[in-house]
């Protein structure tokens, strides 16, 4: 059993990009697939095959396009289920082997705290229930779940990083350490499961770039800037009360400062018995390359 030909749906999000550079280098086939309205453009390496879909994602649209294909991997929103649940579908019935869905989360989302504080956790283990019990009657089908908690290079402040002020909001527990995975270490993660079919069947695999407390990453902050930044503390029992009080008034941003909270200070993965760095053959990176890189991109 081996993957050759692998189609990706949004490849033109926030995490599409890496996926795709990760599935190209490890030189799987690839063809993305996208939405027949879609306005992004189909500007991808001249190696890369462009399929259309129906915006209705209709599965029987969809089992053609997948037919010959051997493994899905999905970079949509993680909230949009039904859909995802009809690629399942459809995945199944064109002979697909794995999937990945768009499962890529910022912390453990079947945690029950994470569920408490978090309802729309709720969806993703729908998802991975629902995956599973196809994997019950199509021994064929499988599908793997790559978390590798917040992305530490994507915005600054979705880690409550202020780099143009110099800032840093810091959840008041210092040695506390969290795993932290750049978009690149997630692509490369979701592009070595598909060639270790067999040990990452039907589960979750943790990965990381690293894992370090807020403070390590202040503290390398402030040796790329050359500066020392202003800290604003918060006590999490505190913070959390906050948030969840702002969250059942509806205010958006609270489940985003939840989610923080939780990839900040429950997201270990170097504890969790599916870290999978050693089995997928994946080394740490290095936290200062890492933040030099991104205050050149942030600052
Ligand atoms: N761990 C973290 O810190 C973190 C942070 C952010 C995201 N994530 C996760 O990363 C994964 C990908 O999220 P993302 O933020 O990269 O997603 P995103 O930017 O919203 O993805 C948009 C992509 O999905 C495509 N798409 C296809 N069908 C769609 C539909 N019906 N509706 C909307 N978009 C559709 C879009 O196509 P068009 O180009 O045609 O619009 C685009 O390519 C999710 O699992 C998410 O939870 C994790």
């Amino acid at each position: 059993m081996t993957i050759k030909r692998v189609t990706l749906l949004g490849a033109d999000g926030e995490l599409g990009p890496a996926i795709l550079t990760a599935l190209l280098a490890a030189a799987f086939e690839v063809t993305v697939l996208k939405r027949a309205n879609s306005s992004s453009p189909d500007d991808y390496p001249s190696n890369v095959k462009v399929a259309k879909v129906d915006e209705s994602f209709t599965v029987s649209d969809l089992v053609p396009i997948l037919a010959g294909q051997d493994a899905l991997v999905i970079t949509i929103k993680g909230t949009q289920v039904d859909l995802q649940k009809r690629l399942a579908d459809a995945a199944v019935a064109a002979g697909v082997q794995r999937l990945i869905p768009a499962d890529f989360g910022s912390c453990d989302s079947a945690s029950e705290h994470a569920q408490m504080l978090v309802p729309l956790f709720g969806a993703k283990t729908e998802l991975r229930s629902y995956l599973t019990k196809l994997t019950h009657n199509h021994s064929g089908f499988s599908w793997t779940a790559v978390v590798g908690s917040h992305f530490f290079d994507w915005r600054a402040e979705f880690l409550h990083l202020y780099p143009k002020s110099c800032r840093a909001d810091i959840l008041g527990q210092e040695d506390v350490r969290s795993s932290y995975s750049t978009l690149s270490r997630v692509g490369e993660a979701t592009a070595k499961v598909l060639s270790k079919l067999t040990e990452t069947k039907n589960r979750v695999v943790y990965v990381q770039s690293f894992s370090v407390t807020q403070d390590q990453i202040l503290k390398a902050f402030e040796k790329a800037s050359g500066k020392k930044w202003e800290v604003q503390t918060f006590d999490p029992a505190e913070y959390e009360k906050t948030w969840v009080k702002e969250r059942d008034d509806g205010d958006k941003e609270a489940i985003e400062n939840l989610v923080f909270m939780l990839g900040a200070l429950e997201s270990d993965w170097t504890k969790k018995e599916d870290f999978a760095m050693k089995l997928l053959g994946l080394e740490d990176e290095d936290l200062d390359d890492v933040v030099g890189k991104c205050w050149e991109m942030w600052k």
